[in-house]
C-alpha cells in the first residue's frame, strides 16, 4: 500500500472515533511525520458548539502531545460527495504546527486531492503579523 493509501486508511479508521451526535458528519485525520510516524484524530463535538473540535486539529495536537513537530502530509475523510478539506480555522493550527505540508482531502468513496498547505492559507496570520512600524517608537 502507498503512503497516501495508507494515510486514507488511518483517516477512515480514525473517523470511526468520532464523537460526532450533533452533526451525524464524522470526520477522520491522519497526520504523518517525517520520520513516518501517523498521529490519528477525529471531531469531538459539544452541545455548545463552538467547543466542538475538528479531527486535523485532534491529529495536530495529538502528534505535538506525542513529541513530534516534523510533517509531510494529512489526510481528511469524511463521508461527502465532494472530499473534505480543513475550515478556516484548522487551516490556521495546521499552518503554525505543521507548517508546509501536503493535504490530502478525502471522502468514502476514493475521490480524492493533494494540494499544498499553502494554497489553502495563502497569507497566514504569523508572528511577522505581529510586527508593526510604530512597535519602534513605543520601545523609546
Ligand atoms: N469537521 C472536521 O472535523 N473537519 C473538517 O475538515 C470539517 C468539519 C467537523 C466539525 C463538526 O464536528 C462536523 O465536522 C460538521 O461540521
Amino acid at each position: 500500500m502507498g503512503i497516501t493509501n495508507e494515510l486514507i486508511a488511518a483517516a477512515t479508521e480514525a473517523r470511526e472515533k468520532a464523537y460526532a451526535p450533533y452533526s451525524r458528519f464524522p470526520v477522520g485525520a491522519a497526520l504523518l511525520t517525517t520520520e513516518g510516524e501517523i498521529y490519528r484524530g477525529a471531531n469531538m463535538e459539544n452541545i455548545s458548539s463552538g467547543l466542538t473540535i475538528c479531527a486535523e486539529r485532534v491529529a495536530a495536537y495529538t502528534a505535538i502531545m506525542n513529541g513530534s513537530y516534523h510533517f509531510t502530509t494529512l489526510a481528511v475523510v469524511g463521508d461527502s460527495y465532494q472530499p473534505v478539506f480543513p475550515c478556516g480555522a484548522c487551516r490556521q493550527v495546521l499552518w503554525e504546527l505543521a507548517g508546509e505540508i501536503e493535504v490530502i482531502a478525502a471522502n468514502l468513496q476514493d475521490d480524492l486531492l493533494t494540494v499544498p498547505l499553502n494554497t489553502l492559507l495563502p497569507h497566514p496570520f504569523s508572528p511577522a503579523s505581529l510586527t508593526s512600524p510604530r512597535q519602534y517608537f513605543h520601545q523609546e
